[in-house]
């Protein structure tokens, strides 16, 4: 693990590192960042006190398990948030890899790959911001921290790492061990999305439905009020709020 004091931003290092090649398998990780990432090109809030960090590793190919994987990290995130609560917390999962407490979202999770200039090699990244201590204010969704649901806890960042190594380790062994169909059973027991209504960009348009499970390879099912059950395999779903359902049919 490597501990920097600043970064711009711990994935942005990660990419830096794959694209000069010979990629060993390692953890960056920064008490601050000062261009944090968010999914779909948004910035993620990077104050000191939370967790910021990146899983830098060699692949040889995409392989139809990435989907299981982006689920295995949600789940490792998970199991992290319980230890460190020492129970007290106990997160739901939203489709692709949200960490929620209550719809509030605690941790964001950003996948990247690419393929090194000099050595043609490929590399994957797996960037986790999880908020610890604070719960930075963001417009577009409500967000919550560790210690802000358990304040007589002290958990510091490089603790949380430390717990979140071994949890990852363990979650990617069970995708090769189990398979993938055993990381999906065990997100759909941790998920907090049944019985809502999703809207899902689908090309150019959108897909509205109620969540119908998973597909086998980890992809995300909807159904629409017309039974056409939709299989969305990458981007953001949002939750469809009453009152926009209520607008919509004006
Ligand atoms: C999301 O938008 O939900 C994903 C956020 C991912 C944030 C983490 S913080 C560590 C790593 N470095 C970044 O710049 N982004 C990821």
């Amino acid at each position: 693990m490597s501990w920097h004091e600043t970064l711009d931003s711990t994935s942005v290092e990660a990419a830096r590192i794959g694209a000069g090649g010979l990629i060993e398998p390692q953890w960056i990780a920064a008490r601050h960042q000062t261009a944090g990432r968010g999914r779909l090109g948004r910035k993620w809030v990077s104050d000191t006190g939370n967790l910021y960090t990146t899983a830098l590793f060699p692949i040889t190919e995409l392989s139809a398990d990435i989907a299981a994987l982006s689920l295995s990290v949600g789940l490792a995130v998970r199991d992290s948030v319980i230890e460190l609560s020492q129970g007290r917390v106990i997160p739901g999962l939203k489709w692709p890899n949200d960490v929620r407490v209550d719809e509030a979202k605690l941790c964001g999770i950003l996948l990247e790959s690419g393929t090194s200039n000099e050595t043609h090699e490929r590399w994957m990244s797996v960037g986790i911001g999880l908020n610890v201590r604070t719960a930075p204010e963001i417009d577009a969704y409500r967000t919550a921290s560790i210690i802000g649901l358990a304040p007589d806890i002290d958990i510091a960042p490089e603790d949380a790492l430390v717990v979140l190594e071994g949890y990852f380790r363990k979650r990617l062994a069970q995708i090769l061990e189990q398979g993938r169909e055993s990381i999906i059973a065990d997100w759909m027991d941790a998920t907090d999305q049944k019985n809502s209504q999703y809207r899902a960009q689908v090309g150019r348009g959108h897909f509205q439905g109620e969540f119908a499970g998973l597909d086998e390879y980890g992809h995300l099912r909807l159904r629409s009020a017309s039974g056409e059950v939709k299989t969305i395999t990458a981007g953001d779903v949002e939750l469809v709020k009453e009152g926009f359902l209520d607008a919509s049919r004006n």
